[in-house]
């Protein structure tokens, strides 16, 4: 019952249970994908999801917000303190 997460960048792959952020799996990974404030309002751990959106949880307020800041317009950018994995028996492919 897991889901697993591909950090394409970084030619990671780890499977993973939902309830995790994706913070925490990239922190235990070490992937090189860089974190700031790991509170959804710096916009350093932006990412682009490849693949498996709906694996994840809906964007927050903090994500609409620092995406208007950044002016990222692609439904694929998501935060990566903000967002977990929701669904099991998914992929999930990330780069940043
Ligand atoms: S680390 Fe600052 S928004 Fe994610």
């Amino acid at each position: 019952m897991t889901t697993r997460v591909e950090i394409i960048n970084d030619f990671l792959a780890i499977n993973v249970i939902p309830g995790k952020t994706i913070q925490e799996i990239v922190e235990a990974s070490g992937s090189a994908l860089p974190f700031g404030c790991r509170d959804g309002e710096c916009g350093t751990c932006v990412v682009s999801i490849e693949s498996g959106m709906e694996f994840l949880s809906d964007v927050t307020d903090k994500e609409v917000t620092v995406m208007k800041m950044l002016n990222e317009t692609s439904p694929k950018a998501r935060l990566s303190c903000q967002m977990k994995i929701v669904k099991p028996n998914g992929v999930i492919r990330l780069k940043y």
